[in-house]
């Protein structure tokens, strides 16, 4: 079983990804890993510590001459403004009352919940771990899973399908070479497919860079080379759709999921939502007209491309803030204001990778199982072979 936990607070020392559970023999290519956490700190609209950040990945354990060796792989990304907060959050009890406290709760971010939740009188702890610096960590996990899905020809991408009220033009073409050359691009601006389209969604975030504001916006995600099978009908937690959906909506900020026509399918008939079926004699295969269903029916991989799409809401740090209360006064007060981002959307489709990646490597390992990935190739290629002849 792959495991895989994150720990870290956004201005400590450190993030660390611990991932349990990973095969032996997976060549760890740690420039794509390194490419992966650059991607993340990209896009128009990223607030000024992305530009203090240059976030690096440090292989601690589990990785050795460039393979993985089949022990806890610990990967720690180093916060370089740890400098400026060494006493603010040191790890010792404090000579006098912690600095910085974070004391009117933003509405729509974590504070109010998790002072209460936690009991502390003010929110710096809570969003100090709140804080989206966490998928830092998700991504260099995820790198790792996409090492793992490439080793079996699986690839998983992204590109940006909305921001604020500006969208993907809907005549253009989504296949896997445009999206992996968008992935390699060395220049990010906000992860879209067409240029116009671009434009578009950049005149969106300069609005809300005038106004104060922020703004978010949908990303899809697309995995390619999927087997059938991946995921379970059988039981309501094994059911991959499921699965899928929470790694997506566990993302900061991300309050819907899409999969394949998703939300557009309950206004549709039922003879235009389903994909018919067909078999190609030569070939020896089931094909499909269409894919409404995003590569995912009854909770399985259906051999299709997977589509799924995370909606992000608006940041909620805002540089005009709204109405909140003073913790210590109760009297009302305009929210804190700490630097932030004002559209996260590229960046929040690379963590969706991640996540996507990350889930299905644990439906394959589930599945196919195998301690080194000579024996998972092998289970793989077996099943392969099981569906040709079915
Ligand atoms: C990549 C990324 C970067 C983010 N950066 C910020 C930010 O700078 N400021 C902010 O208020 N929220 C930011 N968020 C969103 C918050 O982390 C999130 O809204 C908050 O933790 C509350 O969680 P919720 O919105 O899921 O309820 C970011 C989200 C992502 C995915």
């Amino acid at each position: 079983m792959l495991r895989f936990s994150t720990a870290g607070e956004s201005h400590g020392q450190a993030l660390l990804a611990l991932l349990a559970g990973f095969p032996a023999g997976v060549a760890v290519d740690l420039d794509f890993v390194a490419h992966e956490l650059w991607r993340r700190q990209q896009g128009f609209g990223r607030g000024g510590r992305m530009k203090i950040e240059h976030d690096t990945p440090d292989f601690i354990a589990g990785v050795r001459n460039g393979i993985s060796i089949g022990s806890p792989i610990a990967i720690q990304i180093a916060n370089h403004d740890w400098k400026n907060w060494s006493e603010t959050l040191a790890v010792a009890a404090p000579a006098g009352t912690a600095a910085r406290p974070v004391t009117r709760p933003r509405p729509g971010h974590a504070d109010l919940a998790g002072a209460l939740k936690y009991n502390f009188p003010e929110a710096r702890y809570v969003l100090e771990r709140a804080s989206a610096r966490e998928t830092a960590a998700r991504v260099a996990a995820g790198a790792m899973a996409k090492l793992l899905l490439g080793a079996l020809g699986i690839e998983v991408l992204s590109h940006v399908v909305a921001v604020g009220a500006a969208t993907l033009a809907a005549a253009t073409d989504v296949t896997q070479a445009r999206l992996r050359a968008l992935a390699a691009k060395t220049e990010i601006l906000l992860h879209c497919l067409d240029a116009d389209s671009e434009l578009a969604m950049k005149a969106e975030v300069d609005q809300a860079l005038r106004t104060g504001d922020t703004v978010g916006g949908v990303f899809e995600i697309r995995a390619f080379g999927l087997p059938p099978g991946l995921g379970s009908c059988a039981n309501w937690d094994d059911r991959l759709d499921g699965r899928l959906a929470q790694a997506i909506i566990s993302i900061q900020a991300v309050k819907a999921v899409e999969i394949g026509d998703g939300v557009g399918a309950a206004s549709s008939a039922g003879s235009n939502a389903q994909d018919p079926i067909g078999y190609d004699r030569d070939a020896h295969r089931f094909t499909r007209q269409g894919n409404h269903a995003g590569g995912l029916e009854g909770g399985m991989t259906n051999g299709q491309e997977l589509v799924l799409r995370g909606f992000l809401k608006p940041i909620s740090t805002l540089r005009r803030p709204l109405a909140s209360v003073n913790f210590e006064t109760r009297e009302p007060v305009k929210a804190a204001y700490e630097r932030s981002d004002v559209c996260v959307v590229p960046a929040a489709a690379v963590v969706g990778e991640a996540m996507v990646a990350l889930t299905l490597a644990q439906a394959l390992l589930e599945k196919f199982g195998g301690d080194s990935l000579h024996e998972l190739r092998r289970n793989y290629n077996h099943f392969l072979e099981q569906v040709r002849a079915f």
